[in-house]
């Protein structure tokens, strides 16, 4: 459970809110869902699995004092979306903003995966991501209601990564969208952001993108300029943030949190972080006799 002295906005920050958080049952969108009650918003949490939304529910709502809906839907079907966004309206009065985050994925070469092994994350992610937001965003264009869409992608959105090919092609097509729709629907105050995490441990993300077979072998904190991994509050946080109103001029953005790990992979010289520190006396005389 986040603990409230680990969030940075005011108590009842969001109390006006009534946000939908699909996969919110586990891991980061049950944290993200855990952030948004603690500020007081009415959260409802989707899954495919009804105990685990309706477990989490509870266990968020004994810690908050906030009533969190629980709903079993399957993103990747429309009507069920449908019914699930017309549940949350019956009970809450309204939704004001919908946070894409359900997600499947798994670590492969690409010539091993069945065609239907890669639809299933690009259902998951494109097609459930498309339908989340095209049903909500024809309840609020129909009801002139202002809302807000927070999409969770990944850095490798925009770089690409092999042996996640499915993921990477559906979360660059919901930046797609993010950014396409930020501008067309602006005209009816509709915002639309991403959220780009680097690795924050999570049983889901672990099992299957991490497993100790692989990080017995590589240390991939290695990768991340800051050295670690990410802590569940400061997604929330930046969350939080976005599904305020204080972020009410932000839209089409991808916001990313991942200490530097990118940038690390990107940048031509990085890798010279290898070289140690009495070793550049050497290097840099080197270096200068070129010009003599
Ligand atoms: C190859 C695989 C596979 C694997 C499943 N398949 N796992 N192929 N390697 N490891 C194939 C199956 O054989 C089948 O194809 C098809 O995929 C569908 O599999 P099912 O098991 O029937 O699907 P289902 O039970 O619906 O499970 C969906 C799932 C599963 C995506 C495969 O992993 C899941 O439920 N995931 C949800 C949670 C999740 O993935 N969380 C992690 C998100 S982390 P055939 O042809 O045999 O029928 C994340 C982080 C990114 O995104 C960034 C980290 C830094
Ligand atoms: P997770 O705990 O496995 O979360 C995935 C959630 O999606 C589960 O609650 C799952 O619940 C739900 N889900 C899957 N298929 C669904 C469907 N068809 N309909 C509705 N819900 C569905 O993994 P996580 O690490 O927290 O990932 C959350 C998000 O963060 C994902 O978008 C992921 O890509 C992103 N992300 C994670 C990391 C990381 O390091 N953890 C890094 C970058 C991005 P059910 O199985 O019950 O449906």
């Amino acid at each position: 459970m986040i603990e409230k002295e680990n969030l940075m906005l005011r108590e009842g920050a969001l109390k006006d809110e009534v946000i939908i958080v699909t996969g919110g049952g586990t891991g980061l969108g049950r944290s993200m869902a855990e952030g948004f009650s603690l500020l007081g918003a009415k959260v409802s949490i989707w899954g495919r699995r009804l105990e685990v939304v309706q477990k989490t529910a509870a266990e968020i709502t004994a810690a908050t004092g906030n009533e969190v809906s629980a709903l079993a839907c399957d993103v990747r079907n429309y009507d069920e979306v449908e019914t699930s966004l017309n549940l949350v309206i019956a009970k809450f009065g309204k939704v004001t903003g919908l946070v894409n985050n359900a997600a499947g994925n798994f670590i492969s070469p690409t010539e091993r995966l069945s065609h239907r092994a890669f639809d299933i994350v690009l259902d998951i992610v494109l097609k459930g991501g498309k339908n989340c937001i095209l049903a909500c965003g024809k309840y609020w264009i129909k009801e002139k209601l202002q809302g807000n869409v927070l999409s969770i992608t990944t850095t490798y959105a925009t770089t690409g990564s092999g042996y996640v090919v499915p993921s990477a092609a559906a979360k660059a097509g919901m930046l797609a969208i993010t950014r396409s729709l930020a501008v067309e629907w602006a005209k009816y105050n509709i915002r639309f952001n991403t959220i780009s995490p680097g690795p924050f441990p999570t049983k889901g993300a672990w099992d299957r993108l991490f497993p100790e077979a692989i990080s017995n072998r590589f240390d991939f904190t290695k990768k991340i300029p800051l050295g670690r991994v990410g802590n569940h509050h400061e997604l929330a946080n930046l969350a939080s943030y976005i599904m305020s109103d204080f972020s009410a001029f932000m839209t089409g953005e991808e916001l990313i949190i991942d200490g530097g790990e990118w940038l690390k992979g990107a940048g031509e010289f990085n890798f010279l972080d290898m070289i140690k520190p009495e070793e550049w006396d050497e290097l840099e005389k080197i270096v200068r006799g070129v010009k003599s």
